[in-house]
């Protein structure tokens, strides 16, 4: 029997390049997205990577009552669900205050309550994966991105709350930070030499999906650039150009 996954914001192209190395392992997924004719774009090139089936709903993390039905549907289609990825989100830099507001109910506000849905979902089945995309722009706010990483910081505290809640009922929550990945989120700031590609990133996130670990950082070796950021003293990256 193949393995079932939704993932919501699948046409983020982290997204679609994780979908696509899914379903070439076999796995029967659910794609949401709040525009459908990019959906079926997506959906129609993962189907070309894959035989099991690939599923189409219409979800907008902006509509949050839609959200319970959302789930609802992906059970229905699914049956059983072992993976769970959240991947949509939205960044503005220089953000006025519609922006931050923006981000703060896409990327913390409407992500979380779709955690705990998809948590409880999991947790009535006894298991399965929640893994959800946060940033390590979460970890060291700098004055590049503060509202933004306040809302991956935000997302965080709650997953690790989840987590804790949930581990007893078999459910794994998983947080993935990426650092800077080129795709249409961060289209609008200057190329970082420092930055990888969306499927380096997917692969990463499917090895993260078969790991045993809680929080990822993709690639690795950010684990320990951020540990050291997070270690100095706050004076100090007060005068950090970064
Ligand atoms: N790129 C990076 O450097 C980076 C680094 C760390 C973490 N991340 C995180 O990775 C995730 C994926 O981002 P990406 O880099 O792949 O960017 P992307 O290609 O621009 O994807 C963003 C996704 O979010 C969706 N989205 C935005 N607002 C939405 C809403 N109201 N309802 C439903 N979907 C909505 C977009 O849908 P549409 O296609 O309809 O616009 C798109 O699917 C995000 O959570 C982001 O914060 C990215």
């Amino acid at each position: 029997m193949s393995k079932t996954a939704i993932i919501f914001g699948a046409t983020s192209l982290i997204a679609e390049h994780t979908a696509r190395l899914l379903a070439a392992e076999g796995w029967e997924l659910v794609l949401v997205g709040r525009n459908r004719q990019a959906l079926q774009v997506v959906a129609s090139h993962v189907r070309l990577t894959g035989c099991a089936p690939v599923h189409e709903l219409h979800g907008d993390a902006t509509d949050m009552d839609s959200l319970p039905q959302l789930v609802e549907s992906a059970n229905q289609l699914l049956g059983r669900l072992d993976l769970a990825l959240i991947a949509w989100g939205c960044f503005f830099p220089n953000p006025d205050a519609r922006q931050i507001q923006e981000m703060e109910r896409i990327n913390h506000v409407a992500t979380t309550a779709l955690a705990k849905l998809l948590g409880q979902a999991l947790a009535q089945q006894r298991g399965g994966t929640l893994a959800v995309l946060s940033s390590v722009a979460g970890d060291v706010l700098r004055p590049a991105n503060y509202s933004y990483g306040s809302t991956k910081a935000a997302l965080d505290a709650d997953l690790q709350e989840l987590r804790q809640t949930l581990a007893p009922c078999g459910v794994r929550v998983l947080t993935i930070k990426p650092g800077r990945v080129e795709t249409p989120l961060t289209a609008c700031v200057p190329r970082s030499p420092f930055s990888a590609t969306p499927a380096a990133t997917a692969a990463g996130i499917c090895r993260a999906i078969q790991s045993k670990q809680d929080v990822v950082y993709l690639p690795g070796w950010l684990r320990a650039v951020f540990f050291v950021l997070r270690s100095l003293p706050k004076g100090l990256v007060k005068r950090l150009r970064f």
